[in-house]
């Protein structure tokens, strides 16, 4: 018999299984003290991870939340995006990508906690910074500032998001698995800059959340002056050095950044996973109690939901989990060891303060007491360049340069943050059997542009104004009468044609022929188009494209920044000098004719006559639409579509946007990536891909297609050549492993964890393929003294000649293989000397 009744002061079920006699209380009491977050009366060290329920396909979700529970986490952290849920006022979407209680409900089926950071402003490199851009038309509004219009509609949203959750029992306080919530997002500077109404407006948003009643702790993250009992967090690439506003608040890093965002036209950034694990144990040896990773999963900005300007598709972010969702090794595995590590020091951690001692001139002890005596250290080396020896409880530890070591016994270390014994996975795009069929193309008619579905005004319009955003494109079309004793027929000096633009992009159409393009970039959204133009006598049409890329996402008060051509527009170079057009007669049409009739539709395909591309090569004018069929490739690698022939547009999936793509090439600094992560990280410091397109491949989730006749469309702004489209599957093309023969030896570490002991590895080194990969072969193995990097692996000067074959034997054909790591598997080949076994193995599907 099962007997139910409520909570009383959390509406909590409690179930009686009254034949066992257990009762089942599924609600928890969330709150905090000064150490920690506190779950049902106990202190918790908790990590935490970002994984964004839009930037992948629901089929992704359990995968991605599983592997991150397996990575070590506790708590999955999302922001809730407004617009995707709101996109027209008062109408809702929690469907596909948008189901916010799947995504919880996944969360809490993999037995992990939620931190909802409801926002609803989310910054998050996502449009608009999460606001719907009908917000922005409400009359009298002002955002993220005491303004009663914004004030409504933001108690509005949160308010239908927090009883969307509460109907939905996913507080913890109701049985749930949310345990935090966020209000607002980064507003502390802003809100200073603003001054009383910025201080007032905080002040309002935090009572406004508390008093929706979640019955779990609210956060402000980089909000000094968050009032009470709203806790202040931390964001950034280190946070050891903050400290919560009132001394009985537990320190929270609401975002440690495990890379960053890219855009498009510049690099990728990459950050090393020793800075990481060392920002971490840096942050929790201070004190610090919850760590969550920004992003653990960054994903894919589907559709038009990049912020912007520029903000690339891809939104891999260097995670642990990289954009497809497949393991990023190694810094997935290398965390994984660093959150059993800190785990193994919870108890002591989080129920007493650290006696911090020197070991050196920049060298340190943190001691945390264990309640039953022992304690637990912390040994940290804050030297850039050189490794330290130490001696800490009569004991030697070496400490490389810009490293910490765990001690969970203050004997043994069981980790160190800059020593990585996880395995590095090469990744690959290989090629994915999926014939196109012949391609085939339609043309934007640039000449009917403004005919119908368009109107006319005097002067220059913002984009936004006009678009709402229902669109990247806005035409704006004039005409310019020329006389035919205009000089210029004659003696060919052509005029000049200048148009200044807010942002992102322009295509310069003369007489529905191309004169040029420009675009800005995100530091300098605004720029200047001047371009000789072949005007003839009588009427010419000048037809001025604006295409906007990614609506901005930070700033104060963006919701008020221009986009699109404000102006000037003026000829020059004609016999009376300079015509400005710029408060002439203008037209203007909203998107493109291919967008109005859904063209990227199976349903609507084929309200147009497609023509077919005739060879390959054949480079097709400006603004091409372009479909072709192709069948789901074998395999259940993820897949993305090799988008480096083409220049910018958008494309679609069976009518699914897979997002704007722009093959344009990264133009930072990459000379100053000498691949080192000592020292504070610094993004500009540490690019990659400079010279090739920042982003050239396009992720298809699988869940997207059908076995056969996918519908892929593409809509090419410039010249590029579809022929060589193409689907590729992600993949480990080879698996890399690096370790020394020397390993503590822990069996014996006595501690007291949260009741499991754990043992650590011996010197074994583990090599593992992708999913329904095997190891092919053995590109290099030695045992001796090694040297090189994954990939530039290279002999020593002491090399055991057995190493081959070895790991050939123990690997070769396996999907994973372990090979103890010692002189009595190897042989010794030189004695008196510390050795280790480096090795690189090549991955495949066939065995
Ligand atoms: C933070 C912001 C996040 C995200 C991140 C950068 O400042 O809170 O939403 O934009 O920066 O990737």
């Amino acid at each position: 018999m099962i007997m139910e009744e409520k909570c009383s002061v959390f509406r909590c079920t409690v179930v009686i299984i009254v034949f066992l006699l257990v009762p089942l209380i599924h609600c928890s009491v969330v709150n905090y003290d000064r150490k920690a977050i506190v779950i049902n009366g106990r202190r918790r060290l908790l990590i935490s991870g970002s994984i964004h329920y839009p930037r992948s396909a629901p089929e992704m979700w359990e995968d991605l939340i599983i592997k991150a529970k397996e990575g070590g986490l506790d708590v999955i952290e999302t922001y809730v995006f407004w617009n995707v849920h709101e996109p027209s006022q008062g109408n809702y979407n929690f469907e596909g990508r948008n189901d916010l209680v799947r995504f919880v409900k996944t969360i809490q089926k993999a037995g992990l906690y939620a931190h909802l950071r409801i926002g609803p402003y989310v910054c998050a490199e996502w449009n608009f910074g999460g606001f719907p851009v009908w917000l922005k038309y409400v009359p009298g509004i002002s955002f993220r500032t005491d303004n009663e219009p914004f004030k409504v509609a933001m108690k509005e949203f949160t308010e239908k998001i927090v009883n969307l959750m509460k109907m939905n029992e996913l507080f913890a306080s109701q049985g749930g698995p949310i345990i935090l919530t966020q209000i607002e997002n980064e507003y502390g500077s802003q809100g200073k800059a603003l001054g009383p109404v910025g201080y007032q407006y905080a002040n309002w948003a935090a009572n406004m959340a508390l008093r929706t009643g979640t019955g779990v702790p609210w956060v402000m993250c980089k909000q000094e002056d968050a009032p009470d009992p709203v806790i202040n967090t931390c964001n950034g690439f280190y946070c050891d050095a903050f400290i919560p506003n009132r001394p009985y608040k537990p320190t929270i890093w609401t975002e440690n950044w495990t890379g960053w965002f890219s855009v498009f036209g510049g690099a990728r950034y990459e950050r090393r996973v020793e800075d990481v694990a060392f920002a971490v144990a840096n942050f929790i040896q201070k004190g610090g109690s919850f760590v969550n990773y920004y992003m653990y999963h960054g994903g894919t900005n589907f559709g038009r939901t990049a912020g912007g300007p520029f903000i690339t598709t891809s939104y891999d972010f260097d995670a642990p989990l990289d954009e497809y969702g497949l393991i990023r090794q190694p810094k997935y595995g290398h965390l994984k060891e660093l959150h059993r590590a800190l785990k193994l020091c919870e108890g002591a951690l989080v129920s007493s303060d650290p006696t911090v001692t020197s070991l050196g001139p920049s060298q340190q002890a943190h001691t945390y007491a264990w309640a039953s005596g022992g304690c637990a250290a912390i040994l940290s080396n804050y030297d850039t360049d050189s490794s330290a020896t130490v001696t800490f409880n009569n004991v030697k530890h070496k400490l490389p340069p810009w490293s910490i070591s765990i001690l969970p016994d203050c004997r043994t270390v069981v980790f160190n943050t800059a020593q990585v014994g996880a395995q590095t996975s090469e990744m690959g795009m290989l090629p994915a059997d999926a014939e196109m069929s012949p391609w085939e193309f339609y043309s934007e008619d640039v000449n009917s542009v403004g005919v119908s579905k368009s109107f006319t005004a005097y002067g220059l319009l913002d984009q936004i104004n006009v678009t709402r955003d229902t669109s990247d494109y806005l035409w704006y079309t004039t005409t310019v009468d020329i006389p035919s004793s205009e000089s210029f027929l004659q003696n060919g000096e052509l005029p000049t044609l200048l148009v200044q633009s807010e942002g992102h992009a322009l295509m310069v159409f003369v007489n529905g022929q191309l004169s040029g393009s420009a675009s800005g970039t995100r530091e300098y959204k605004k720029f200047v188009f001047s371009g000789k133009v072949k005007l003839r006598a009588g009427k010419n049409r000048i037809a001025l494209l604006s295409v906007a890329v990614g609506l901005p996402n930070i700033g104060t008060h963006f919701e008020e920044w221009d986009t699109g051509i404000l102006g000037a527009v003026a000829i020059y170079g004609l016999d009376n000098g300079k015509w400005d057009l710029s408060h002439g007669r203008w037209t203007y049409q909203i998107g493109l004719a291919g967008e109005a009739m859904e063209l990227y539709s199976p349903p609507y395909v084929n309200s147009v006559r497609w023509r077919r591309v005739a060879s390959t090569n054949q480079k097709h004018n400006a603004l091409t639409w372009y479909k072709s069929y192709f069948d789901e490739p074998e395999g259940d690698e993820p897949l993305g579509l090799n988008m480096g022939s083409m220049g910018k547009g958008q494309v679609w999936i069976n009518g699914q946007s897979i997002g704007r793509y722009w093959t344009t090439k990264a133009t930072g600094n990459c000379t100053t990536n000498n691949g080192g992560y000592t020292g504070r990280y610094k993004p500009l410091r540490n690019q990659v891909g400079c010279g090739y397109p920042t982003q050239q491949f396009y992720h298809v989730p699988r869940s997207w297609l059908r076995p056969r006749g996918n519908l892929l469309v593409v809509f090419e702004e410039h010249r590029g050549d579809p022929s060589r489209i193409a689907m590729v599957k992600r993949s480990v093309r080879s698996v890399c492993a690096d370790v020394s023969e020397f390993q503590p030896n822990v069996r014996n570490l006595q501690i007291e964890s949260s009741g499991n002991k754990e043992k650590f590895r011996k010197a074994k080194l583990r090599l593992e393929c992708g999913p329904r990969q095997y190891i092919s072969s053995i590109k290099f193995a030695s045992f001796g003294t090694p040297l090189g990097t994954c990939g530039k692996f290279s002999h020593g000067p002491c090399h055991a000649p057995s190493s081959y074959t070895i790991l050939e034997k123990e690997c070769v054909g396996k999907a994973s293989c372990s090979v103890t790591v010692g002189n009595w598997i190897f042989g010794d080949p030189c004695s008196d000397m510390l050795k280790r076994l480096k090795v690189e193995a090549i991955c495949s599907t066939t065995q």
